[in-house]
């Protein structure tokens, strides 16, 4: 029997675009094949987000679309996989036009599922809900020739109170650092240049011989060109980290460090476990170590009894600390989480102007941070040629996206003098075709 074909939707973070990869890998291994166009495959797997609801809200309308492909393709097959589905499992719900649906702890079930499909009209779906496994060696596989995510743990259990995260992928597991660094030899070996480490919490990462900046720094001493790490919580950040960062030549000068909320109270509510105070020094002794180190955020407003003062402290803070990038968003209350009991709510005007006065101050100061990359020299990892032929996409080593013209092929270290900005992107000309690996 002629083996189907198979599509992949990703929305979510990192994590989801690495388990897309490792679906892609799963459904390979069983003969089912991979196509880059939706009308061609003979399933659709949607891969979820549940964090905000309008990530939901997203899949829901995407799925209504792509009922439309059932017209021509009666067999059509549309799965819907990730942290949405098993949130809508454990709720007992379920959304019109999904023949299955899965959670992040049960992709290898998929093959099964489909092949089950054909003696079933009723939606299939995969209950069992396990603490969160570690899929071990099983690798994702790569569609990208330069960069790859390698997660070193799964789930979370950290529980920040706004989080629907700790629900849907339940328990916090460690990979061994064996079973990472095969998974780093694996894509060293395919010429893969960046690695970037993953966990919901990545820094908390320990499996009881080796903890984080220890995995960084053995990851760090293979060939590897450029080593990120995502997302790191405040709460795990050490000195030891701090200075593995600063000593590996390899590792990007740069770390996600979200601080959610500028004001101790609300920082309380969420169960961060850390106060501004302590956030404002981890960020002192970073930029004492490490004085050019490139600092991105993420930010909650409108969290449930934010006040006008509480906001305000956000934005002091963020004028004090100056990222060179933030996601900001807007509390969204999500169902089974603790913040979902608390009160008072905010009105969803307030916090649209409070995200909007926030945005407006953070883009300023990330075009004046990359206005004094003019007239730089930086070290580039050129990733991929950009639409419309206007020049190369990389990195720097702070992590920061630069579009430069010249010569050079994806996968290149080039040295790259920043000439000016393209809306508040760095660009550059290539001077020199510096380290190439
Ligand atoms: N584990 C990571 C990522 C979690 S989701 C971390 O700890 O940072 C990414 C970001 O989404 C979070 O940092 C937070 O800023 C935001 N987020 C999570 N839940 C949210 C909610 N209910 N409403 C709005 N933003 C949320
Ligand atoms: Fe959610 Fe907090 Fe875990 Fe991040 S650390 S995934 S914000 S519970
Ligand atoms: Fe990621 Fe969204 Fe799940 S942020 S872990 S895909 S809920």
């Amino acid at each position: 029997m002629k083996k189907k074909s198979f599509y992949l939707l990703t929305y979510g973070c990192q994590m989801n675009e690495y388990d897309s990869r490792l679906i892609a890998e799963i459904l390979s291994k069983e003969g089912y094949k991979e196509v880059k166009d939706e009308s061609k495959a003979d399933i659709i797997v949607m891969n979820t987000c549940s964090v905000r609801k309008h990530a939901e809200q997203r899949v829901v309308g995407r799925t209504g679309d792509l009922q439309r492909l059932r017209e021509d393709k009666p067999g059509l097959i549309i799965g819907l996989v990730g942290c949405m589905a098993q949130n809508l499992i454990d709720k007992g719900e379920k959304i019109k036009g999904v023949d299955f649906m899965v959670g992040p702890d049960n992709y290898e079930e998929i093959p099964r599922i489909i092949d089950g499909l054909d003696s079933l009209d009723s939606l299939a779906m995969v209950i069992k809900k396990e603490k969160t496994i570690l899929y071990e060696g099983v690798y994702a596989r790569q569609d990208n020739s330069v960069s790859a995510f390698v997660p070193v743990m799964r789930g979370c259990e950290n529980f920040c109170t706004y989080c629907i995260v700790p629900y849907v992928r339940v328990g916090l597991q460690m990979r061994s650092s064996k079973d990472i660094l095969n998974e780093v030899r694996g894509l060293l070996k395919k010429g893969i240049k960046e690695i970037i480490l993953l966990g919901q919490s990545v820094n908390q990462y320990d499996d009881s011989k080796v903890d984080f900046p220890g995995i960084l720094k053995m990851v760090s001493e293979t060939s590897v060109s450029r080593l990120g790490f995502f997302t790191s919580h405040p709460y795990y950040t050490t000195q030891k980290l701090i200075d593995v960062i600063a000593e590996g030549e390899n590792i990007y000068k740069w770390i996600h460090l979200p601080l959610q909320s500028g004001s101790n109270k609300i920082l309380k509510k969420m169960n961060r476990k850390y106060t501004k105070e302590r956030y404002m020094e981890l960020i002192s002794k970073t930029r004492e170590k490490i004085p050019n180190i490139s600092l991105t955020t993420d930010i909650i407003v409108g969290f449930p009894g934010e006040t006008d003062e509480d906001f305000q402290e956000t934005m002091e803070i963020m004028k004090e600390i100056q990222f060179d990038f933030a996601y900001m968003f807007k509390y969204s209350d999500r169902e089974r989480t603790s913040a979902y009991n608390l009160k008072p709510k905010i009105p969803e005007s307030v916090k649209a102007k409070r995200l909007a006065e926030l945005i407006e101050i953070q883009h300023k100061i990330i075009r004046i941070k990359n206005e004094q990359l003019i007239g730089t020299i930086q070290e580039v990892l050129v990733e991929y040629k950009g639409r419309k032929n206007n020049g190369w996409r990389g990195k720097t080593k702070q992590n920061k996206i630069v579009v430069v013209e010249g010569k050079t092929l994806p996968g290149e270290i080039v040295k790259v003098k920043i000439t000016g900005l393209n809306g508040w992107t760095p660009c550059g000309v290539i001077i020199d075709k510096g380290k190439n690996t």
